[in-house]
């Protein structure tokens, strides 16, 4: 029996996020968001679900930290619905909306959990949509008002800042393949991403101006890619997905520059991103951590015949969660490697890593899902042998902490440690929450 050992201040959490779990989407002056339209619009979410009531979390935040507080998590990921705090996205605030989040963390640091707050996660006020949305630069400087909006509230309690979760699909699946809000397909999505990462550095400035002493970075959703081949023209294929998910927002984040041969690419289908003077000093001003969000490889062949960036995936033989994502702990290690080789972030967080599995309630009462405890230990063990090799991976967050209104999906799949009932809203702690108790209070994987 191997026993692997955390760092002494390795920081164990659980994540969420404001859409996917708090419901309430009418009460106490909030305002509409992309979600709430796009839920609203018929064939857009599996099942016609929507955000009410989802876990009922704005009702049920005290019990939510009392069950954290019984699992032994330190931290808790959460984000603040922007169109709570301003409920056309701009100008005019919402007291009640500021006071919710202000009550969530008082009682989070009472329980002795730390917050890591996310400014953005998807769920963008309609009324900026209706003004254009990301593509429109002015939603940038909205961005950062709210903001310090925020940080003023907050930031004397709230010290871990991450001001956007997953740019990559608020542009890609929201603005190109419209599978999420606000579901434009093919619309500007280069210039989405542009104004989502210069919206990322105001914000940024925002909440150190507010707060000297806090920690901003931002989380990253990476998709390692393998060549299909040995090939030449399947390795050049890899690289370019490469180029499009990953590199197009690590390197104006820690070089300050767009990737230049997807710059090239982009250029031959007539596309580029709308940059203005200053715009990259901006996006790439320090980070405190980089946050990293992973659940599977990419396996990537060339295709001559597929448009853009002319490439295809390949589905590999091996095991598979519900999502049907390929279970891929190594790539987990690999990428921690490389962006500490090439990229160097002083600090790195696993913010979200988890997996979706059909779990349902035994007849003894408990939630019996050994996929998502072997999935979790063995990407558990991956960060380990990361850190070993010297990568400065200071904690790791679950995603998530109880099932979950899953966007496109809706409540059909199941990400949580802890099970929902949404009949009752009852919670119930599944074996992998049970393991998960374990590996934190012993600070220590056992394999
Ligand atoms: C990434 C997103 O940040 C989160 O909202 C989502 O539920 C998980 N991945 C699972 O798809």
């Amino acid at each position: 029996m191997a026993i692997r050992h955390f760092p002494d201040d390795f920081l164990w959490g659980a994540a969420t996020a404001a859409f996917q779990i708090e419901g309430a989407t009418r009460e106490d002056g909030r305002g509409e968001s992309i979600w709430d339209r796009f839920c609203a619009t018929p064939g857009k979410v599996l099942n016609g679900d929507t955000g009410d009531p989802a876990c009922d979390h704005y009702h049920r935040w005290r019990d939510d930290i009392a069950l954290m507080k019984s699992l032994g998590f330190p931290a808790y990921r959460f984000s603040i619905a922007w169109s709570r705090i301003m409920p056309k996205g701009r100008g005019a605030v919402n007291p009640a909306g500021l006071d919710f989040y202000d009550r969530l963390v008082d009682g989070l640091l009472a329980a002795g959990i730390r917050p890591f707050v996310t400014l953005y996660h998807w769920d963008l006020p309609q009324a900026l949509e209706d003004a254009g949305g990301w593509p429109a630069r002015d939603t940038a400087a909205a961005f950062a008002d709210y903001a310090d909006v925020v940080a003023r509230r907050l930031g004397d309690r709230v010290k871990h800042w991450i001001t956007l979760n997953e740019p990559w699909c608020s542009a890609f699946l929201g603005y190109w393949t419209g599978d999420h809000a606000p579901g434009r397909k093919e619309g500007p999505a280069l210039a989405a991403a542009h104004h989502l990462l210069l919206g990322h550095g105001l914000a940024l400035a925002a909440l150190r101006a507010a707060h000297s002493d806090v920690r901003a970075g931002i989380t990253l959703n990476f998709s390692p890619a393998d060549p299909a081949s040995d090939s030449d023209a399947d390795r050049a294929a890899a690289w370019r997905y490469d180029g499009f998910f990953n590199r197009w927002y690590l390197d104006p984040l820690y070089r300050s520059a767009y990737p230049a041969d997807m710059l090239a690419l982009y250029a031959q289908m007539g596309q580029a991103p709308p940059v203005q003077d200053d715009d990259m000093r901006i996006i790439a001003a320090p980070l405190d951590f980089l946050g990293v969000n992973y659940y599977s490889r990419a396996v990537i062949r060339d295709d001559p015949q597929a448009g853009g960036l002319r490439y295809a995936h390949k589905r590999p033989e091996g095991e598979y969660t519900q999502m049907d994502w390929e279970v891929h702990p190594a790539s987990l290690r690999r990428l921690l490697e490389r962006l500490h080789r090439d990229y160097a972030p002083t600090t790195l967080y696993i913010t979200e890593n988890g997996a979706a599995y059909p779990d349902e309630v035994s007849s003894d009462g408990g939630v019996h899902d050994p996929d998502r405890v072997r999935y979790i230990a063995r990407h558990l063990a991956a960060c380990h042998d990361a850190i070993a090799a010297g990568v400065p991976l200071r904690g790791y967050f679950v995603w998530s902490l109880m099932d979950n209104f899953e966007w496109a999906f809706g409540y059909s799949r199941r990400f949580g440690i802890v099970y929902v009932d949404y009949a009752t809203q009852r919670r119930i702690p599944k074996d992998s929450a049970l393991f998960l108790r374990q590996v934190i209070a012993a600070n220590a994987l056992t394999e």
